[in-house]
């Protein structure tokens, strides 16, 4: 353990200093303004843990990621979408028996309340399916009340549950409201990542046929994108559901943040980028913008990696394979992509600021190569990270030492002074 001794007004102030599994030390501030009347400073909470917890270890200098002790790497291999989200909602790998349990109950909860479909005829034709998805997935709180009840263990499981199974399905409604197709309902024979392919892109008039390689692309991606420590929209949610709100209004309100084009909102800018560069010859002109810092380099950076995202390792190689399978390999915003990743990872602009490609710089022209608008791309990170969002609110909900949070600030406003009637000012 050990303690931090400093000096602040002329007060010597000790605080214990706590140690996790791994990462950095931890000053336990909690009893700071009890005892000395201070507070800290850390707006981006760059320097500053928020909770404990035992689901997701990122070590940004190695570009490590783990979900429950597992490399993100070795999940992305040899595991399924279904499995880490199990292993993230329960800690453990199952046993085939728990697998068979848990798909059977998540393949149960996949259709919606046949009212809920009402809900996407509100909607312009030409709403952003984000918009159409923050509303839905508010709304299932008004569907499903035998699972509001935080407090209660199996309510909480059935809600997380309900979310899980029914991502795939308002995601894939809120496609088809988008393309002005008819809807169409899950399978049970189907498995998670296949039900949402069809979803999305069988039409009546035609039978729709499964492909297993760009079903298992689709399942990686999901693995891909299911959890990842604090970040801005596992933090929303953490937050919302610290002062008691139902799981699926804290869901709605993490689909919301991550919408921000700095956030999951990247995926869709990342392959706008590409596309408005459009050829390989116009690189080192995009690239003086960005010095000029004229726009961002979209997909590259990151708050916590400094290191290659592990993620985007994976989501390059799956970018091939997808685009091998439907015959685009040759697709000029690949060439734009990896000449583009190059010219990045040798210019010292990127290299000083540790700047490398994350999870968002491959997934637009993999994503794109599946048959999804740019639209669609920050719904299907939404779809993947509820399963990260609701392991993380559960694990607060269940902890001992979870308060509402309620973060203090430093004050610049006015000094206290008195009204001044109008006729005065
Ligand atoms: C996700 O938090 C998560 O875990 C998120 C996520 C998840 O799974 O939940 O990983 C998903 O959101 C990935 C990130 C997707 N966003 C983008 O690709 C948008 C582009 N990236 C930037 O917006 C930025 O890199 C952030 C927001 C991701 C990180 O911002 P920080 O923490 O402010 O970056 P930094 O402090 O490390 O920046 C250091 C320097 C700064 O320049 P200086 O003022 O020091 O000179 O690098 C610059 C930044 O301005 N910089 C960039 C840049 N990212 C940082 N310059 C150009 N292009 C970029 N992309």
């Amino acid at each position: 353990m050990g303690t931090a001794k400093f000096e602040i007004d002329g007060k010597s102030v000790e605080l214990p200093v706590l140690r996790g599994t791994d990462g950095p030390a931890v000053i336990d501030i909690r009893k700071l303004y009890a005892e000395a009347d201070v507070v800290t400073y850390d707006p981006g909470f760059t320097s500053t843990a928020s909770c404990e917890s035992k689901i997701t270890f990122i070590d940004g200098d190695a570009g490590i990621l783990l979900h429950r002790g597992y490399a993100i790497d070795e999940l992305a291999e040899q595991s399924s979408f279904l499995e880490v989200c199990y292993l993230l909602l329960h800690g453990e790998l199952p046993t085939a028996a728990e697998f068979e349990q848990f798909e059977k109950t998540i393949t149960y909860h996949t259709m919606v309340h046949e009212q809920f479909d009402r809900f996407f005829q509100g909607f312009r034709r030409d709403a952003h399916p984000m918009a159409i998805m923050t509303g839905a997935v508010g709304a299932m709180s008004a569907f499903y009340h035998d699972s509001t009840n935080v407090n209660d263990p199996q309510q909480r499981m059935i809600s997380a549950h309900r979310l899980i199974a029914k991502m795939p399905t308002i995601a894939a409604r809120a496609f088809k409201y988008f393309r002005g197709q008819p809807f169409v309902y899950p399978r049970n024979e189907l498995s998670y990542a296949e039900n949402f392919l069809r979803m999305c892109f069988s039409v009546p008039a035609e039978d729709w046929v499964p492909n297993p390689v760009l079903t298992r692309a689709m399942d990686r991606i999901f693995i891909l994108h299911a959890d990842h420590e604090q970040n801005a929209s596992t933090s929303t949610v953490r937050l919302a559901g610290s002062s008691g709100a139902n799981p699926f209004a804290c869901i709605a309100a993490g689909i919301a943040s991550l919408w921000g084009p700095k956030h999951g909102g990247a995926n869709e800018e990342a392959l706008n980028m590409l596309a408005e560069i459009g050829t390989v010859d116009r690189i080192p002109e995009f690239v003086q913008g960005v010095k000029d810092r004229r726009y961002l380099l979209m997909g590259f950076g990151h708050r916590v990696y400094k290191n290659y995202d592990p993620r985007a390792k994976v989501m390059q190689q799956t970018c091939h394979e997808v685009l091998a399978e439907v015959g685009a390999q040759n697709d000029p915003l690949l060439q734009v992509a990896m000449e583009l990743e190059k010219v990045a990872l040798n210019d010292p602009f990127f290299v000083e600021r540790k700047l490398y490609p994350n999870v968002d710089f491959y997934s637009g022209i993999t994503l794109r190569a599946l048959g999804f608008p740019a639209e669609m791309f920050t719904v299907l990170f939404a779809l993947a990270r509820t399963v990260g969002w609701i392991s993380q609110w559960k694990e607060m909900i269940e902890d001992p030492s979870q308060k509402i949070g309620r973060p203090r600030q430093i004050y610049t406003g006015a000094p206290a002074r008195s009204f001044v009637p109008v006729d005065k000012r």
